[in-house]
């Protein structure tokens, strides 16, 4: 099969990841008979310095003609890079959140899993681990605070800033109903988190996450407040099947979801519209503290190619072998340096290896 993917590299240590997910996928070609056309596309800091914009019109058109899109991450220091020097809408993360309301990318799905091997690398207690977790991450993607009118104004000398968190029932319903759809092929447990507490963004979130429940009468539905969320993803993460929310709620657990798994650098996502097109990146950043290091762990962004030939290109067999591989990896003992166990003694049990030979082990695992 002959497959068109647009591939952003990126910022930071996009380039170095991305890198790594491509020898993956060549090895899948060349192993199952696949052809992978890659063509690259301009998102983020580099657009800025090569053509002013952090997103084109022209990278919108490529992005569109691909079946499927693999990123890296975008976005530099935003303390100390002169990209954010610039108007909001010209830095880099404008282009991503462009090229997600572009195609309508409203579902996007971080699976948090702990793999036996990574034990050794989740700061919870062992008692709390257990036999481990697997949660999904359903998270609205193209509404909410990111999407809302904005304003800063001065009146009277005083600066006020206004972001607007709003969400329309279509746009909850759409995506409650990918995430029980998505509970049916899992543990058919769905936590919605809102704020219904506070926000009326949040309790109509509720009201709706209540009618599409109706219609999955074999999956087990509860509500939690996202204080309390974000509380017991330490307290007892392996209690979440699926965590259905908004898309700033969504933002900040599944980084926290991350780090029970491990590392950042382990989760992979997938974001989602209506027909088989997909923009699979690991759900991290540009990562600028260990850019160019050679040191930026690949797995999530080879497990989000993985999800791309699972949920853009059909490819289920080819994606296994691709999470076997990740697999076989870490039960041989390699680790990049932000997987290393916790504990000091244990990490003489394990071998730390870079980004290019973290790749080349994976590849040629497949
Ligand atoms: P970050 O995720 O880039 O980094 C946070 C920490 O996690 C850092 O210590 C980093 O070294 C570590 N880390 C991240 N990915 C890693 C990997 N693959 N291997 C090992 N360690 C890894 O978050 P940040 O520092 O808050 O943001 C940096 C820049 O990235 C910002 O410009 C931000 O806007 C951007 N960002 C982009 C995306 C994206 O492109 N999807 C996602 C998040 C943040
Ligand atoms: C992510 C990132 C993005 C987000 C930023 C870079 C706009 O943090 O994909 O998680 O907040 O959605
Ligand atoms: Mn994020």
């Amino acid at each position: 099969m002959k497959c068109k993917v647009g591939v952003i590299s990126g910022d930071g240590i996009g380039p170095e990841i991305v890198r790594e997910a491509k020898k993956v996928l060549d090895k899948i070609g060349r192993t199952y008979g696949h052809e992978f056309v890659y063509t690259d596309i301009l998102m983020g800091g580099c657009s800025i310095d090569a053509t002013g914009v952090p997103l084109t019109d022209e990278a919108i058109a490529q992005a569109k003609a691909s079946d499927a899109v693999l990123m890296g991450s975008i976005g530099g220091n935003t303390s100390t890079s002169p990209w954010y020097k610039l108007a909001p809408e010209l830095r880099p993360e404008a282009g991503l959140l462009k090229l997600r309301k572009s195609l309508n990318l409203f579902a996007n799905l971080r699976p948090a899993y702990l793999y036996e091997e990574l034990k050794a690398a989740c700061p919870l207690r062992d008692d709390i681990i257990g036999d481990g977790f697997d949660m999904m991450i359903m998270r609205e993607l193209t509404g909410g605070l990111y999407f809302g009118a904005r304003e800063t104004k001065e009146v009277d000398g005083v600066v006020t800033a206004v972001d607007t968190l709003s969400y329309n029932e279509n746009e909850i319903r759409r995506i409650a109903k990918r995430g029980f759809d998505i509970a049916m092929k899992r543990r058919k447990k769905v936590t919605s988190v809102d704020k219904a507490n506070v926000l009326d963004s949040s309790r109509l979130w509720r009201k709706i996450v209540e009618e599409v429940a109706k219609d999955y009468p074999e999956v087990t539905y509860e509500h939690m407040l996202v204080d309390n969320c974000a509380m017991q993803l330490v307290k007892d993460p392996r209690q979440f099947d699926v965590i259905l929310t908004e898309n700033m709620f969504g933002d900040i657990l599944s980084d926290e979801a991350s780090m029970v798994t491990g590392s950042i650098g382990m989760l992979s996502s997938a974001s989602l519209n209506d027909t088989k097109f997909g923009l699979y990146e690991p759900s991290g950043g540009s990562a600028p503290d260990i850019a160019g290091k050679g040191i930026a762990n690949p797995i999530a962004t080879i497990l989000s190619a993985a999800m791309m030939l699972r949920y853009s290109l059909d490819l289920d067999k080819e994606a296994d072998a691709i999470e076997q591989a990740v697999k076989q990896v870490l039960k041989e003992g390699y680790r990049t340096i932000d997987i290393m166990p916790q504990e000091a003694e244990k990490r003489a049990s394990v071998r730390e290896v870079g980004t290019e030979q973290m790749g080349d082990l994976i590849a040629e695992r497949v």
